[in-house]
């Protein structure tokens, strides 16, 4: 009866609650007056709510006023705020590594906001080798982000984007990352980073502690971070063993030019041990180069329960989890993603492990990040975002825009592509990706706006017959295989969509084949050996796939790489195969052929080949493979006008400078002075290289000039070639454009040698333009 009455009682009063108090308000900033007064605070007497003092000024004023027990309650990506200070609680943890995603939960979607535009997984927008949309979709995915935190759908710190170089074939998230040259990686992060965090008339600041902040982007995760689960070997427990050659040469640059060119406000830290030591423990590996040397202005964060992790896994020098706090935040570790820094970092204090004063400089990082980012004054300019400016038809349009322009073409005899709709009365569309939905998502994703699946993209040109082939992506039955066979069989043109999703490799999970799963290979076979019309070939994958078997047999006309083409790939998909898009994407990884994986372990971290291990990466092996690093045709043919020039660069030396001898192979006589650290020259010499770029076929289209460095003949060790630059260049048929570039002689033609040393050598350098054999030398002379 009590019972009953009390629950009565309850009932009144939250009908009462309900009815009678105003509708809590949404969360508008921080220092909102109106907010103070409802927390019955005086906004006057907190000095971090003055906009007329410096940023670090505000920081240190809010955490000179918490007690040590709130101030590590700050330090986990739940911060629990402050109450008596009016600081509100605030999650950390967003992603938006291809569109704003639910992967953490500071994003939720519900029918307020059901979904936000899903672009292609990044291997594929990066074979588009198109620096302007790279950053557009940032901006748009940022524009997104922005609307829903209005709507208290989303945070304003995301950490994304994922800029680990591809080392391994067999990698799982291969699909995240930018793909395996350095350079074009950094390329990526600069442009990715730029277009989350840049506020317009604000990309560049004299003071870049007070430079607002769209929202906050996070290089990760560094570093040598590219095993995930293989043969019972975890990211968790490995031990990236790694010279520092390759580290300066390959891990290396990406985060550099992340934080140092697009000026991100924050880097995380990975799982993995590099020679020993947790990345998240090393003082070398945060404090000194990513503070130090890169003078990042933002926040370093640990991967999600990384202390957790080598405390409790890696047991690195037995650490207690105080121990292991203190070890984190001395070497520069400002935020826990987990529980750890709340949960020791009082006890770490009280046993004398820790300095109160490094839990200060780590909030005052991470409070100096929020004020830029509007989160305590409000921002005018992203006031007005909301459900309108998300999932718009032009968001979507770039989603599919994205697609088109990654889409590689690996094969096309006899011209079979583009497909005349005119001419395919009915279209066969076989495969278990014929109809994908969420294979084409990928990973890291949030609820795309809506799908346009391959059927439905096909359905738009033409009669559309569909036969799945196999149960699904495994296909481990052949029993679907004769019924698409058949369909096949009795249509003018048949796509066969194949190849991998999520469950073959993924964050967690590395590869074991090169090979397509089950019996894929079979339908692919059968059903072109029965089609009447042409056979085109998709493939859906991030990591390469071997089908030297379709490149080799001639009933397949056509292959198009299509990655994990994002919510609009079906339409991308079906726009190129018809002739609405023109390809023009290009391989941002080697496809290696599958033996390449029995000959070298995923766990050996070095590039060059050793021992009897191939080397790595088109800069390292030379092996034979089934597409190369950079590979992709067109429905129309390029022809490069190189003018011929000997370019020669001489460098004179003072007395402070020290020629460097190198040791060259087979007799090969040095030059006098053979190099001279880069360290010690001002490093402004440049070089120019310029081209037409002619469109000798029948069709518009754009084509990724690619440039590479050779170093002088005879340099034990070095690449055998690097990307220098690329642009992607719309040419109209019978025209031609020409392209510049502007190469600085230091970054371009510079080497990392065995010891770590950066070198410019003397000798004759070689830009190749393309894989075409166009070259051209530059001579460089270090002279007294
Ligand atoms: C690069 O992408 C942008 C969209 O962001 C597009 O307008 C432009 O045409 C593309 N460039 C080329 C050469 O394809
Ligand atoms: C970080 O490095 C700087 C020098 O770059 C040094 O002054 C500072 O004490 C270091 N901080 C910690 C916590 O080791
Ligand atoms: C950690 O503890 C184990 C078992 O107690 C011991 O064998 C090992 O030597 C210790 N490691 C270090 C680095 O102290
Ligand atoms: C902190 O230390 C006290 C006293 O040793 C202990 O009782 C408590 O469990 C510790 N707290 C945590 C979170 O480890
Ligand atoms: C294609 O997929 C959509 C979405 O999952 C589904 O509604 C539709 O029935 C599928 N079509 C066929 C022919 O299987
Ligand atoms: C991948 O495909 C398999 C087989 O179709 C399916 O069971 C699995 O759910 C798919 N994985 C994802 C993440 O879509
Ligand atoms: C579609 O394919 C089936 C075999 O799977 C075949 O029996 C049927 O005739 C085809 N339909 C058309 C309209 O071609
Ligand atoms: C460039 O150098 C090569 C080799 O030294 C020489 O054969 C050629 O004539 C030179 N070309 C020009 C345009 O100077
Ligand atoms: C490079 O810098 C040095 C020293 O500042 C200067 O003497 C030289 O003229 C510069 N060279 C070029 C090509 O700008």
């Amino acid at each position: 009866m009590a019972k009953r009455f009390m629950s009565f009682l309850l009932c009144i009063s939250l009908t009462i609650t309900f009815l009678f108090t105003p509708s809590s308000s949404a969360f508008t900033f921080v220092c909102d007056p109106a907010r103070f007064d409802q927390l019955q605070l005086k906004i006057t007497s907190f000095a971090f709510c003055d906009s007329s003092l410096p940023y670090p000024v505000r920081a240190k004023d809010l955490v000179d006023q918490m007690t040590l027990a709130e101030k590590v309650q700050q330090l986990g990506n739940k911060a629990a705020g402050v109450q008596r200070l009016g600081l509100p609680p605030y999650e950390w943890w967003s992603e938006a590594l291809h569109g704003v995603s639910n992967t953490g939960p500071g994003v939720r979607f519900d029918n307020v906001v059901p979904g936000a535009t899903n672009f292609p997984t990044i291997i594929l927008t990066v074979a588009t080798f198109n620096e302007s949309l790279w950053k557009n979709i940032a901006e748009v995915i940022s524009t997104e982000a922005r609307a829903m935190y209005n709507m208290e759908r989303a945070g304003l710190t995301f950490w994304s984007p994922t800029i680990n170089v591809v080392r391994d074939p067999r990698w799982g998230r291969i699909t995240e990352t930018p793909g395996e040259d350095p350079f074009v990686v950094g390329r990526y992060a600069v442009n990715f980073v730029r277009g989350l965090q840049d506020v317009e008339g604000h990309e560049i600041h004299k003071d870049l502690n007070a430079r607002p902040l769209k929202v906050s982007a996070c290089c990760k995760h560094y570093n040598a971070y590219d095993i995930d689960r293989w043969r019972g070997v975890d990211r968790f427990h490995f031990d990236a063993r790694v010279t520092e050659q390759d580290m300066l040469e390959t891990f290396t640059p990406p985060f550099e030019m992340c934080v140092r060119e697009g000026d991100a406000s924050s880097v995380m830290c990975s799982y993995n041990r590099v020679n020993g030591v947790p990345t998240c423990a090393d003082p070398k590996l945060l404090n000194q180069t990513i503070r130090g040397e890169w003078d990042l202005h933002g926040y370093i964060v640990a991967d999600c329960d990384s202390i957790e992790v080598f405390v409790n896994k890696h047991k690195f020098l037995n650490d207690t989890s105080e121990d292991g706090v203190a070890r984190t935040l001395k070497a520069g570790l400002d935020l826990d993603c987990g529980v750890t820094y709340p949960n020791a970092l009082i006890n770490a204090t009280n046993q004398g492990k820790v300095r109160e004063t490094d839990i200060d400089r780590a909030l005052k990082y991470l409070y100096v990040v929020l004020m830029r980012l509007g989160y305590f004054d409000g921002s005018l300019v992203y006031k007005s975002l909301g459900k309108a400016n998300v999932c718009t038809p032009q968001n979507i349009e770039l989603a599919a825009e994205a697609a088109r322009q990654g889409i590689v073409l690996l094969k096309n005899d006899d011209h079979t592509l583009p497909l005349n709709p005119a001419n395919v009365k009915t279209l066969a569309v076989v495969g278990p990706h014929g109809n994908a939905t969420t294979p084409m998502r990928g990973n890291y994703a949030g609820i795309p706006c809506r799908y346009t699946t391959p059927l439905d993209g096909f359905s738009s040109y033409t009669k559309v017959n569909y036969s799945i082939g196999c149960e699904d992506v495994f296909c481990k039955e052949n029993i679907l295989i004769p019924p698409a066979v058949e369909t096949a069989k009795s249509a003018s043109a048949t796509v066969i969509l194949v190849g991998l999703n999520l469950t073959i490799e993924a964050e967690d999970l590395d590869r074991e084949t090169l090979l397509l799963p089950g019996f894929q290979t079979q339908l692919i076979n059968d059903a072109t050996q029965a089609a009447q019309g042409p056979v085109i070939l998709v493939i859906m994958s991030a990591g390469c796939v071997d089908i030297t078997f379709a490149k080799n047999n001639p009933k397949i006309k056509s292959i198009l790489w299509a990655g994990f083409p994002g919510e609009e790939g079906g339409r991308a998909i079906a726009d190129t195969v018809f002739g609405r898009n023109n390809p023009g994407g290009r391989l941002p990884i080697t496809w290696y052929k599958a033996d390449y994986i029995d000959k070298i372990p995923m766990t050996s971290m070095p590039l060059r080949p050793v021992g009897n291990f191939p080397g790595r990466t088109y800069k390292f092996f030379n092996g034979p493979v089934v597409y190369p690093f950079g590979y992709g045709l067109s429905y129309t043919q390029f022809k490069y006008n190189l003018a011929p020039s000997n370019r020669s660069v001489g460098i004179k030396l003072n007395r402070l400078h020290h020629c460097r001898p190198i040791n060259y192979m087979g007799g090969i006589q040095p030059p006098p002075c053979a190099s001279v650290l880069l360290a010690d020259l001002p490093c402004n010499e440049t070089f120019e290289v310029e081209m037409g770029v002619q469109n000798v076929g029948n069709m518009d289209g754009s084509e990724v000039v690619l440039v590479y460095s050779k170093p002088p003949k005879g340099i034990p060790g070095t690449h055998m070639k690097q990307v220098i630059g690329f642009q992607r260049v719309f040419v109209t048929r019978g025209q031609n454009v020409n392209v510049k570039f502007v190469f600085n002689v230091c970054k371009s033609l510079g080497i990392v040698d065995y010891a770590a040393n950066r070198l410019l050598t003397s000798g004759r350098h070689t830009i190749l333009v393309g894989d075409a054999g166009v070259a051209t030398p530059v001579d460089v002379n270090l002279f007294n």
